[in-house]
């Protein structure tokens, strides 16, 4: 089986499969400015011109540090160039994640994002859904369906969604996207991503390559990941990215690095292809 980076539609955009994650370009726990603001600004341009056409980024990546660094870099932008971002978070003045889903913080979230980013319009906002809320669900999806009638966003995604939310949510509006954790040593969102599946729904994993949350990453550390890559002449980067692309055609990914040679291998995994060995082997 081949694993080309062909083109999926997300809310109507033709984006390639390979994508790319901008949380990783602001400082140390996605916090702060960037260490290198010349790196990252290279490696977004850099992801472009390889053809990356779908970035995903927040407001709250930062805070205010990715959109700025995603407007210097790229603006004016490229026709086909998707900007997906997301709402229902916000930052302490310690860097700590805080719930952000009550109405008027999604749609101050929103507002933040299109002054940022100097758009009119956002492609696509994913409605990430925290655990720590007393804001009825609906409630959530009702100011983002208010917020794509007035024009402001294109579509919505979700984010952070258990089955029921997703049940929920695409029985009201019609769901671009869902993001949620899934990797090779993570399937808790495995529900999801069959329901996304099903419905032919793009299903754009986080964590791709294990997070930068946790140092002893369980996917770059696994031995398993580190024999095939070895095996296949690959990085174990390249063959957590490849096991994500097989997994069904309606997968995106949007690896995060602020590394410039870190970007060329994610991108270069769309060339590796698991044989069955592979496939066997891995967790
Ligand atoms: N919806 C949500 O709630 C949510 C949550 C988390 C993330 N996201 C999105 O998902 C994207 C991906 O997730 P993520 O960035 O958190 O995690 P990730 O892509 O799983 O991993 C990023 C980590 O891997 C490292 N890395 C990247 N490429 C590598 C390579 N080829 N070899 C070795 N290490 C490599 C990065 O370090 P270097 O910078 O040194 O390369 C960073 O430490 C994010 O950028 C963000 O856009 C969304």
């Amino acid at each position: 089986m081949t694993i080309p980076n062909e083109i999926v539609m997300l809310a109507g955009h033709p984006v390639r499969r390979m994508g790319f994650g901008a949380m990783q370009l602001p400082g140390p726990g996605v916090f702060g400015p960037s260490r290198d603001r010349d790196q990252s600004l290279a490696v977004l341009r850099r992801a472009l011109e390889a053809g990356v056409t779908h970035i995903d980024t927040a407001q709250f990546y930062g805070p205010d540090v990715a959109n700025e660094l995603i407007h210097a870099a790229l603006h004016p932008y490229p026709e086909g160039l998707v900007l997906v971002s997301k709402v229902g978070a916000a930052r302490s003045d310690t860097g700590h994640w805080l719930a952000a889903q009550r109405p008027d913080e999604l749609r101050a979230g929103v507002m933040a994002n299109l002054s940022s980013l100097e758009l009119d319009q956002l492609p696509v906002v994913n409605l990430r859904h925290h655990s720590e809320t007393d804001v009825p669900y609906a409630e959530q999806l009702d100011v983002m369906e208010a917020m794509k009638a007035e024009g402001l966003i294109g579509a919505i995604g979700l984010s952070n969604v258990d089955p029921e939310h997703y049940r929920t949510a695409t029985a009201r509006t019609q769901v671009a996207c869902v993001q949620n954790p899934y990797n090779l040593a993570d399937r808790s969102g495995q529900a999801v991503f069959e329901l996304c599946r099903a419905d032919r729904v793009p299903y754009v994993p986080f964590f791709p390559l294990g997070s930068a949350f946790n140092p002893e990453n369980p996917v770059l550390g696994s031995p398993a990941v580190k024999e095939v890559a070895g095996r296949m002449g690959a990085t174990p980067a390249q063959v957590a990215l490849a096991w994500l692309l097989h997994q069904a055609p309606n997968v995106l990914l949007i690896p995060g690095t602020s590394s410039l040679s870190h970007l060329e291998e994610n991108l270069a995994a769309t060339d590796v292809v698991l044989d069955q060995e592979a496939l066997d082997a891995l967790p």
